[in-house]
C-alpha cells in the first residue's frame, strides 16, 4: 500500500528519491490528495498518526498546518525527519504507540484535524487509538481514517486463491497475504458496519470505498505499469465504478458528535 524504502529507483534519502517516491504513491493512489485536503489545513492544528516516511506529512506541512506526527517506529521516523529537513519543512515529530496518544501529547493540546492513513487496522487495539482520538479533537474538528476494507477486491481475490491451502486459517487470510512486505503484526479489515462500531462514539459524515490495484506486479517492481488484462480491456468508467464496490480503502471522515452531521455513503 503505501511506499516504502525500496519504492523508488534513486538513492534513498536524496531529493530525487522522495520525489519519485511521492509522484509514484501518488500515481498508484491517486485519492490520496483529495482525500486528505492538504490545502484546507493552512494555519490549522493537524496530528497525523502513522507517518511511515512522510509522503502525507511532507504536503501537510507544505501547505501550510502546524504538524505533529505519532509513528511507531523509529526507523520510519527518522527517515520523516531528513525527508522534512531536505525540503526545509518543520513539524513535531513524536516517537511512540498511538495507544498511548495520551501520554505522547502535552495534557490540552487537541488538533482540527487527526488523520491516519492505513495506520489504525495494523494496531493490535484500534480501539485504544480510535477512544484516544475522540479526547484529541477539537470540538469542530474532523477525524480523516482509512481503513482496509473487508468486503473488497483485494480480499476476494485472497480469498479465491488461498483458501484451498489453508481453510482453518480462513479469519487470518487477509491479514496474512494483504501486506507488499511481511512485518506488520496484525491486519485487521472492516466492513461498512464493523467500522461504524469502531467508530461509534463519532457522527460519521462520510464513508466510502476506492482503491484497486490494476497492475501486475511482477512489471510494477520493476518501475513498468502494466495493467492485468482483465483491467486493460475494462473502461474507466466501469473501473470507478468497481473501485467504489469493491475499493481495498475505506475511507471515512468522522466528527464528534455534538457536531451532528449526516451520514452518507452506502
Ligand atoms: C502502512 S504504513 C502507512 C504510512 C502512511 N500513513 C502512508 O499512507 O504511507 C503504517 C504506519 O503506521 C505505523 N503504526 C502502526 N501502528 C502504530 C501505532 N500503534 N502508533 C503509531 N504508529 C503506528 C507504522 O509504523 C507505519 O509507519
Amino acid at each position: 500500500m503505501a511506499p516504502t524504502v525500496q519504492d523508488a529507483q534513486r538513492s534513498v534519502g536524496t531529493r530525487e528519491y522522495f520525489d519519485e517516491v511521492e509522484q509514484r504513491k501518488y500515481f498508484i493512489e491517486p485519492h490520496i490528495p483529495g482525500f486528505a485536503q492538504f490545502e484546507r489545513w493552512r494555519g490549522k492544528e493537524v496530528l497525523e498518526i502513522g507517518c511511515g516516511i512522510g509522503t502525507d506529512s511532507c504536503n501537510f506541512v507544505r501547505n501550510g498546518a502546524n504538524l505533529s506526527v505519532v509513528e511507531l517506529s523509529t526507523e520510519s521516523l527518522s527517515i520523516t525527519t531528513k525527508r522534512l529537513e531536505l525540503y526545509g519543512l518543520k513539524a513535531n515529530l513524536i516517537n511512540g504507540n498511538a495507544e498511548k496518544l495520551d501520554q505522547l501529547l502535552p495534557p490540552e493540546q487537541k488538533f482540527d484535524l487527526i488523520y491516519s492513513f492505513g495506520v489504525i487496522h495494523h494496531t493490535p487495539r484500534p480501539r485504544m487509538v480510535i477512544d484516544a482520538i475522540a479526547k484529541r479533537l477539537k470540538p469542530q474538528g474532523e477525524l480523516r481514517l482509512m481503513l482496509y476494507a473487508r468486503v473488497s477486491w483485494k480480499v476476494l481475490w485472497i480469498y479465491l486463491r488461498y483458501i484451498w491451502f489453508e481453510p482453518w486459517n480462513w479469519r487470518r487470510l487477509p491479514a496474512k497475504y494483504s501486506e507488499a512486505q511481511i512485518g506488520s503484526p496484525v491486519s485487521y479489515v472492516y466492513s461498512f458496519q464493523e467500522a461504524r462500531e469502531l467508530l461509534q462514539s463519532f457522527t460519521i459524515v462520510e464513508m466510502r470505498k476506492d482503491h484497486l490495484f490494476p497492475y501486475r506486479i511482477p512489471d510494477y517492481v520493476q518501475y513498468r505499469y502494466v495493467k492485468n488484462w482483465y483491467f486493460r480491456w475494462m473502461p474507466q468508467a466501469w473501473f470507478r465504478w468497481l473501485e467504489h464496490k469493491l475499493g481495498w480503502h475505506l475511507l471515512i471522515v468522522a466528527e464528534l458528535p455534538e457536531k451532528g452531521s449526516p451520514e452518507t455513503g452506502d
